[in-house]
């Protein structure tokens, strides 16, 4: 089955059509910048723009970076206030004109991992975090999503773990790999104390650059790392999946 994927960020929305059975994109990536500021009628008129431009017709898989319970969007730290308590599943089919299904960022970007990529046949617990603008997390349990885990918000040192790790903290404070790494691994090691997960993969654009800080990480932390590898696609092709799932339950 062919669906549209479409993943909102804090900087860019990004859209492709995907093949659900094998979770390959089956055109390029169309991206636009992120409206400033992000309110829900701004992203929601460039997501009308991305299904325009798709023409698709059919379930539509949309990330959003906050909490999503029955497509009500519940929290939007990296985007307008306006989203929180915003019936976004509403709205958002409105904008495409056909069905939708809302999903957190990260727990589509496990999806996809868990069923195509880098967690595939992992078993136990995966813990996948996403370093991007804020910080994602997926919690994976064989296979099984557990969703809206929020680690991005634990504190480290009075502080949220996104405002000391996130891949636009490095950027913004222009970090070596060696200190940013640092910040990470204090991150994961907490994670590693609450949770003695099996494996952790780290998505998000960064994992393009695994090798720069992966060897940072993997000397600090006891649990196996290892990089997303379907990288930027990840939230694209697991909300496509789960589109996908919503007429044809498997
Ligand atoms: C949000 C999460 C999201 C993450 C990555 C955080 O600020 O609270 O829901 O997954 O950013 O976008």
């Amino acid at each position: 089955m062919i669906t549209l994927g479409i993943d909102i960020g804090g900087t860019g929305i990004k859209g492709a059509l995907v093949d659900a059975e094998s979770g390959q994109l089956i055109t390029g990536r169309l991206r636009i910048p992120t409206p400033k500021p992000a309110t829900p009628g701004a992203v929601t008129d460039v997501v009308a723009d991305i299904a325009k431009n798709f023409r698709h017709t059919g379930p539509t898989g949309i990330t959003f970076p906050g909490v999503v319970k029955q497509g009500r969007t519940l929290s939007a730290a990296n985007l307008d206030p306006q989203w929180v308590g915003t019936d976004a599943a509403k709205v958002l089919s409105l904008a495409t004109g056909d069905s939708v299904v809302v999903v957190n960022d990260a727990d589509a970007a496990g999806l996809a991992e868990g069923r195509f990529g880098a967690a595939r046949d992992a078993r136990g617990l995966v813990v996948l975090i996403t370093l991007g603008t804020g910080i994602g997390s997926a919690l994976l349990y064989n296979g099984t999503l557990i969703p809206n885990s929020e680690f991005g918000h634990l504190k480290i040192r009075g502080k949220d773990a996104e405002l000391r790790a996130s891949e636009r903290i490095r950027e913004e404070k222009d970090l070596s790999w060696k200190k940013w790494s640092g910040q990470v691994a204090v991150f994961l090691r907490e994670l590693e104390r609450l949770l003695s997960p099996d494996l952790f993969v780290i998505g998000g654009g960064i994992s393009k650059k695994a090798d720069k800080f992966l060897p940072h990480l993997a000397s600090r932390v006891s649990v196996p790392i290892v990089p997303a590898s379907m990288k930027n696609e990840a939230g694209i092709v697991g909300a496509a999946w789960l589109a996908s799932q919503t007429r044809c339950p498997e």
